[in-house]
């Protein structure tokens, strides 16, 4: 894998630069930074060197149509404000763009094509789509770490036209993961949840073999709650699991991985509901769970005190509402705590729980934060992501 530092000459060169500018937002603002202010010094870099600047990003999941509340507008003016230099979203359907020399037509030095998941052949790996952007750039860099596990059209077969490098925060991540892999002291606990359960769920059952419990809460833990025989409401949960979840626990047995899900809940009505403490026979067929009960706690800090490494990635609820955040902040400070006295070595990935760890100031005492979520869990289950395999 070769990286933009070994470039010699950047000047005057159009370097579509492909970036994971997926932030939260809330009401059309940004809620949480961090993936963009990560990726500021290859920003700087390229600009130090000259380079004119095409990034591509996606935002949110669009599914090949135009959202306009899934729009980069947001991210464009903030980088705008903080790298204090012009920068323009383009909003031109990019199959209408004919070549790179469109770009002339610009003095900005950064140009930001609209979400590029507006496309449907994003998705899809589609070879006309990538080789298109890749004829609007001289080379390409994947500076989206988080992003490597999809094989998309601007992470992987753009790659197939274009020389192509992997960009400063990308190869940050990897040697910090590959240290942290191959450095790893038993016992390992992972904890994971979150709302993105369709990605997730096939993971862990490639992640028991490898670790000695696995910790699932968060809406991915509602499969496993229903699978169990209770009544998880309206809660979040993702059709058509119960093959996976059954192998998921013989699997677990077999590896001798400890499978921990929550025993008791905090539901809801809604999502701005009144939260109510339940064991799980209680719930109610209106209800939803957005939260871990106190006993589910407990055991989870219980079992962080019998642990030396954590390895954390998805929250334990809907923590965009304080009535539902205590669970995910509890893990954290517990985390924290034994972090600082040097019991475990903690790294958590994701940008909710980034997020998370970031409004209750939770992020200095972790060893390592990565900004990737599903490519963290990958990667952990040292599976090839097609976003670097295609740069190799
Ligand atoms: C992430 O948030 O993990 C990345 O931006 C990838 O998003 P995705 O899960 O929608 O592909």
């Amino acid at each position: 894998m070769r990286n933009i530092k070994e470039i010699k000459n950047l000047q005057n060169k159009k370097i579509l630069l492909r970036l994971d500018l997926n932030v939260p937002l809330v009401k059309n603002k940004i809620s949480d930074t961090t993936r963009i202010d990560k990726i500021i010094p290859t920003l700087n870099f390229l600009i130090k060197r000259k380079s004119k600047i095409i990034i591509l990003s996606h935002i949110g999941r669009p599914k090949g149509k135009i959202v306009k509340e899934l729009s980069l507008s947001p991210i464009s003016k903030y980088l705008k404000k903080k790298l204090n230099i012009d920068v323009k979203l383009i909003k031109k359907n990019i199959t209408e763009i004919e070549s790179k020399k469109f770009f002339d037509n610009y003095n900005e030095k950064i140009l930001i094509l609209e979400n590029i998941r507006f496309y449907p052949e994003e998705e899809k790996n589609d070879i006309n789509f990538a080789k298109h952007l890749s004829c609007l750039g001289d080379i390409f860099v994947n500076d989206a770490f988080s992003c490597s596990h999809r094989a998309h059209a601007s992470m992987h077969k753009i790659s197939k036209f274009i020389h192509s490098y992997s960009g400063l925060q990308l190869d940050l991540e990897i040697n910090a993961l590959n240290k942290i892999t191959s450095e790893i002291i038993r016992p390992i606990t992972c904890i994971i949840g979150g709302s993105k359960i369709s990605s997730k769920i096939n993971i862990i059952k490639n992640l028991i073999t490898k670790f000695d419990n696995i910790i699932i809460v968060g809406a991915m833990a509602n499969n496993l709650i229903k699978f169990t025989g209770n009544n998880v409401g309206k809660s979040l949960i993702e059709k058509n699991c119960n093959i996976i979840v059954d192998e998921i626990f013989s699997l677990s047995k077999k590896a001798k991985c400890k499978i921990i899900y929550p025993k008791d809940v905090v539901v809801a009505k809604d999502l701005d509901g009144t939260p109510k403490e339940k064991l799980l026979k209680d719930i109610l067929p209106d209800e939803m769970i957005l939260d871990i009960g106190t006993q589910t706690l407990e055991n989870i800090k219980n079992i962080i005190d019998n642990s030396k490494t954590i390895l954390w990635n998805g929250p334990a609820g809907y923590f965009e509402n304080p009535n539902f955040a205590n669970g995910s902040i509890e893990i954290a400070k517990k985390i924290n705590e034994n972090n600082k006295s040097n019991k475990i070595f903690s790294v958590a990935g994701g940008g909710d729980t980034i997020s998370l760890l970031k409004s209750i100031s939770a992020v200095k005492n972790f060893n390592f934060v990565s900004t990737a979520g599903g490519a963290f869990l990958e990667y952990l289950e040292g599976k090839e992501l097609p976003g670097i395999t295609a740069l190799n």
